[in-house]
Formats: structure tokens, C-alpha cells, sequence
């Protein structure tokens, strides 16, 4: 079968935040929401929930579960167990409920930045400190290139440190992280007694034949520290449907994020659930197809703006449909996001708010029709050129 992803398809007037957010003249490449049709088996699906006509309350029960156990197992080579599982209805809901399981006593939560935004708030949400250690930068012939300082990481960790929170793959650098920096994330985490969340949520997106490795998959040990939390949300373009999960293999810390959700964390509603079991069942030949358009799509931004946009570099991102794009040496005046904004109409994610590190970068969703990364492309060429 094949899918049409060159396909462009009117968003706006639809409730999108992505397409209505901004004025009608504006190209939104910015909040992590492709502009791809969900696979149609999951349509189907919840046209059929639809047709049902009943509404009341829904839970994750064992069939799903399994389901989830055999991707892990299918994709990951990960094996968990079906009672790992605690659903919840959004990654950021996870990455708050996790910080809040481990405010008990105060304390601080250590992680990298540039980073996904939410990260920098929900340990202070919780009464918690922030602790944010700048991944080393480098940018060399076009390419901007991140490394990881483990020295500098484990220098920072303070006696009352206990949540690490880690993005792999990283949203916004694209890293996949190999083996190994896991490894020796996870020694320097279980040598301070650091409990690691990992949010893994762009883990199906690998771009080229990579495969993703799960932090909780390296070790037992590594496994009974570790809360990884994933979601179909980004893979199938079903953010709004706010469906995620939490894997937690040590009984204590999974009792501990239990408790810190009760009676605040709605359960996933049925649409999501629904979603969610058909997106890991049935979806893996559309899935296989969406990495190798999102790898051309990469290929595609990185020559366009190696030919046409010279003066700014970019990550070649392992995964995601995320580009992280330096614009510090361009010449723009005053910060580049609100530029191509007001210059080239095109929206984009303004690097500042990735925390330390992030000022005088952008980031770009490349998850969309080939023809609208060209038109974006096109019109920021154009605003330099002026
Ligand atoms: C790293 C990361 N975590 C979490 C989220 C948001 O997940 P959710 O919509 O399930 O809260 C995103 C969305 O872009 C993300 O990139």
C-alpha cells in the first residue's frame, strides 16, 4: 500500500492551534504537529467508537496492554511486562506527575538545555529546583553538532538532586542517543541515587535504518531507576487526542507515580484509547513509509539551505521532523524567530524558550509536505536576501 504524503490538505478552520495560531498569511513550521493524515486504520477505528453511540467511562484494559508489550518487544527489542504500564493523558502531564512523585521531600531536577520548554518548568510547578547544565555546541561547515560533557552533567548533580530528565530522542537537537552515552548516563544517575525520567516520545521517529534503544532496555539497574514515558501522539499525528504512557519497572517508584496522579490526572478518554491500540497493531507498514518521506524531507532542508540559505546551519537530525537551525551568524538584528515571522511570514519555534543555549536559534517542523518545506524555505531565502 502506498500513502500520499505529498498531499496538501486545509487545516486551518479546524480547530488547529498549528494553522490558527497566526494570521492567514502565515506558514506555521512550528509546534510538533505534522501536517499528515492519521493512518486510515485508525479513522476507521474511531468512526466505528463513533457509530457505537455509548460514551461512559473507559480504561485501559489487558488487551491493550498486551498490544503495547508486543511493540516494545517489535521495535525495541525491550521486554516489559503488562502491568509496567500507567496511562496518562499526556507527556507533559508525565513529565509534571513524575517531577511531583519526586518532590516528596523537596530536592532538585538536573537536565541539558537546549530542551523541549516544558521540561524547564514542570519540576518548579512542583516545588522542586531546576537544575540546567548547556549542552557543548558545536557548528562546523553548515552543520551545528551537540556532545555530551558527562563531567559537567555529573559536577552539577547536588546532594539533594533526585530526577534527571532526559529527552532521547532529543527534541530540539534530533540526537538519538547510542548505547553507550546511555550507559554512562545511567551509571553516573544510579552512583548519585538520581531516579532518570526519560521521555521517549519521538523514539518511532528514527530517520534513516536507525533504531531506537530505550534508556530502561541497557540494564536491570538502569531498568529499576528509570520511568520512560512514551506516547502514539507524535508517530501517528494524534496529539489532540491526548494519549500517553508511563513504563515503570520497579514497583515502588511506579506505586509513588501512581499516587502523585491520583485524583488529579484524568484517565486517557476512550477516543485515545482506541487510537492508541489500533497506531501499535496495525500501523507499522505507514509507519515505515512516514520515516523514509521524513528522511527525504530532512535531505531535502539540509541542501535547500546549504545552496540557498548559506548563512544558516543546521542539525542533521537522527530523528524527528524537528530541525535546529542557527541563525547567529546571518546578520538578522534582534531575534531570528520573530524575523521570518514578520519578514518571511513563516512561523517558526523561537529558540530562546529552549532555555540556556537556545538564544539566536530556531526550530523547524519538517513533518509536512514537501512542497510547503520549500514554500517556507523559499520565503526565508527570500527575507535574508532583502
Ligand atoms: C519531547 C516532548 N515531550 C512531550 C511532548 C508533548 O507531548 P503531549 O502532547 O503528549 O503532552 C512533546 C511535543 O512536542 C515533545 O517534543
Amino acid at each position: 500500500m502506498t500513502w500520499d504524503f505529498d498531499a496538501v490538505v486545509a487545516r486551518r478552520g479546524s480547530g488547529s492551534i498549528k494553522w490558527e495560531w497566526y494570521d492567514p498569511d502565515v506558514l506555521p513550521l512550528w509546534v510538533a504537529d505534522m501536517d499528515f493524515r492519521s493512518p486510515e486504520v485508525i479513522i476507521d477505528a474511531l468512526r466505528d467508537r463513533v457509530g457505537h453511540g455509548f460514551f461512559g467511562y473507559d480504561f485501559a484494559g489487558a488487551q491493550l496492554r498486551e498490544v503495547l508489550v508486543a511493540a516494545m518487544r517489535r521495535f525495541y527489542d525491550w521486554e516489559v511486562a503488562p502491568e509496567d504500564f500507567v496511562f496518562l493523558p499526556s507527556l507533559v502531564t508525565g513529565i509534571n506527575a513524575v517531577s511531583r512523585a519526586m518532590a516528596h521531600d523537596g530536592g532538585s531536577v538536573i537536565m541539558q538545555t537546549p530542551v523541549y520548554p516544558p521540561f524547564l518548568t514542570a519540576p518548579t510547578n512542583q516545588g522542586l529546583r531546576s537544575i540546567t547544565v548547556p549542552l557543548p555546541v558545536q557548528v562546523a561547515d553548515g552543520v551545528v553538532s551537540y556532545a555530551i560533557d558527562f563531567a559537567a552533567f555529573e559536577a552539577a548533580i547536588e546532594p539533594d538532586t533526585n530526577l534527571f530528565l532526559l529527552c532521547h530522542p532529543h527534541n530540539p537537537t534530533g540526537v538519538a542517543y547510542r548505547r553507550e552515552d546511555l550507559a554512562r548516563y545511567g551509571e553516573i544517575c544510579l552512583r548519585h541515587n538520581v531516579v532518570i525520567c526519560s521521555d521517549e516520545i519521538h523514539c518511532d521517529l528514527l530517520l534513516d535504518d536507525r533504531r531506537h534503544t530505550p534508556l530502561a532496555a541497557i540494564s536491570p539497574e538502569i531498568a529499576a531507576q528509570t520511568i520512560t514515558l512514551m506516547a502514539p501522539s507524535k508517530t501517528f499525528n494524534l496529539p489532540g487526542l491526548k494519549s500517553s504512557f508511563a513504563i515503570v519497572q520497579n514497583p515502588e517508584l511506579r506505586a509513588r507515580l501512581v499516587k502523585a496522579c491520583e485524583g488529579i490526572v484524568p484517565h486517557i478518554n476512550l477516543f485515545g484509547l482506541a487510537a492508541m491500540q489500533v497506531a501499535y497493531s496495525q500501523c507499522d507498514d505507514w509507519l515505515m513509509a512516514l520515516r523514509a518521506y521524513l528522511t527525504s524531507n530532512r535531505d531535502v532542508l539540509l541542501t535547500t539551505l546549504r545552496r540557498d540559505l548559506p548563512m544558516l546551519a543546521s542539525t542533521v537530525p537522527d530523528a524527528t521532523y524537528l530541525a535546529w537551525i542557527d541563525c547567529r551568524a546571518a546578520g538578522i538584528a534582534g531575534n531570528p524567530y520573530q524575523f521570518f515571522l514578520r519578514e518571511a511570514r513563516v512561523a517558526l519555534n523561537d529558540g530562546a524558550t529552549f532555555g540556556p543555549g537556545g538564544e539566536g536559534f530556531v526550530r523547524l517542523n519538517f513533518g509536512c509536505p514537501r512542497s510547503t518545506l520549500l514554500e517556507a524555505l523559499a520565503r526565508m531565502a527570500t527575507a535574508l536576501a532583502r
